[in-house]
């Protein structure tokens, strides 16, 4: 038996959420909190969390400010997700969501992130190199820090693919660009990101079907494209398959795009079929949704709307 089961998620540009509940917020004058929740996130690391929830045994590395690392450390000890962040001078950035029940809209104030030097990304490389030859799949997902150049995620995707794992990557502009010249296993943009990807605006369903068949006949084993609460694109080697979330309430679309990679991951490293996974991505992201939190608690309510997706063979 293969020890290549682990699955690792890599966050470079990892953050702490903290999301506040103020009615009437106003710029420019004393703004009073009512209730607040501070969160260790960042997409990587979003992901691994909903790993668990499927009992797969998980590592979490990337890059973590070690003057703040405390909330991080805490709930990879209460997750049980194997930590090998490497350590970086300074403070894992803070992304403030002020959310106002009256007005509903939410305004970000993101603080600038962490400075890893090339020590640290060399040091981060050698990290994941030791980790992909005992893994299955390694999934890179969010930004890139300042410092950090684009093409390091290309060199990190050919790294993960020498070891004999599955690189899967989330991300976008020129860190994508460098991904997708490197071939991974899976992508998953959104409209908005594959159009950027392209360079010119994609109008239609069969246009961006076509760009993903393509994009799949270049090697990329996977491609995915998200389309908000229209659903998804799914095209690998075999089938192109169109999927339409269950009408859902929508509360927060924040860690959609997540639930759905951590969906299709899960499902693969289970053994699921492609429409299995499918439909096991769509339901997990339309259930996150359908709550504030980005990730899920467990995974019932997504079980329950597994039946409710539609999947449908498209022609290209
Ligand atoms: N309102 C909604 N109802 C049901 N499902 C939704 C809704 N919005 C999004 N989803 C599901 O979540 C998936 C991912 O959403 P989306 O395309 O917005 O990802 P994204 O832009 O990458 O988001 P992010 O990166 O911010 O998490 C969609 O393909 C869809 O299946
Ligand atoms: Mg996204």
């Amino acid at each position: 038996m293969s020890k290549k089961n682990r699955i690792v998620t890599v966050t470079m540009n990892p953050a702490i959420d903290l999301a506040c509940t103020v009615s009437d917020f106003t710029a420019g004058k004393v703004n009073r909190v009512e209730s607040y929740q501070t969160d260790a996130a960042g997409k990587g690391v979003n992901i691994a969390v909903l790993l668990r929830k499927f009992g797969l045994p998980v590592t979490v590395t990337g890059f973590l400010g070690q003057d703040n690392a405390g909330i991080f450390e805490k709930m990879f000890r209460e997750q049980g997700l194997e930590d090998w962040f490497v350590r970086v001078p300074g403070e894992t950035r803070i992304g403030i969501k002020v959310l106002d029940p009256r007005t509903e809209t939410t305004t970000d104030i993101n603080f600038p992130g962490l400075a890893p030097d090339m020590g640290h990304v060399e040091e981060l490389t050698a990290a994941i190199e030791k980790l992909a030859a005992e893994a299955s799949i390694v999934v890179i997902g969010g930004s890139l820090p300042a410092t950090v150049g684009p093409e390091t995620v290309g060199e990190l995707v050919t790294v993960i693919r020498e070891q004999g794992a599955k690189p899967v990557v989330d991300t976008s502009g020129p860190a994508l660009r460098s991904a997708v010249d490197s071939v991974p296993w899976l992508i998953k943009p959104n409209d908005d990101e594959l159009a950027e990807l392209v360079g010119r605006p994609l109008k239609t369903i069969s246009e961006i079907a076509r760009e993903s068949w393509r994009m799949n006949r270049s090697g990329i084993a996977n491609v995915v494209i998200s389309l908000g609460a229209r659903g998804a694109l799914f095209v690998n080697d075999e089938e192109e398959l169109f999927a339409t979330p269950p009408e859902i309430e929508p509360v927060s679309t924040v860690g959609a795009g997540d639930a759905m990679i951590g969906g299709l991951v899960a499902g693969t490293a289970l053994g699921l079929s492609f429409r299995e996974r499918v439909r096991l991505a769509t339901a997990l992201s339309a259930a996150t949704v359908a709550q504030a939190a980005p990730s899920l608690e467990n995974l019932d309510r997504a079980r329950k709307l597994e039946d409710r997706v539609t999947i449908e063979t498209i022609s290209l």
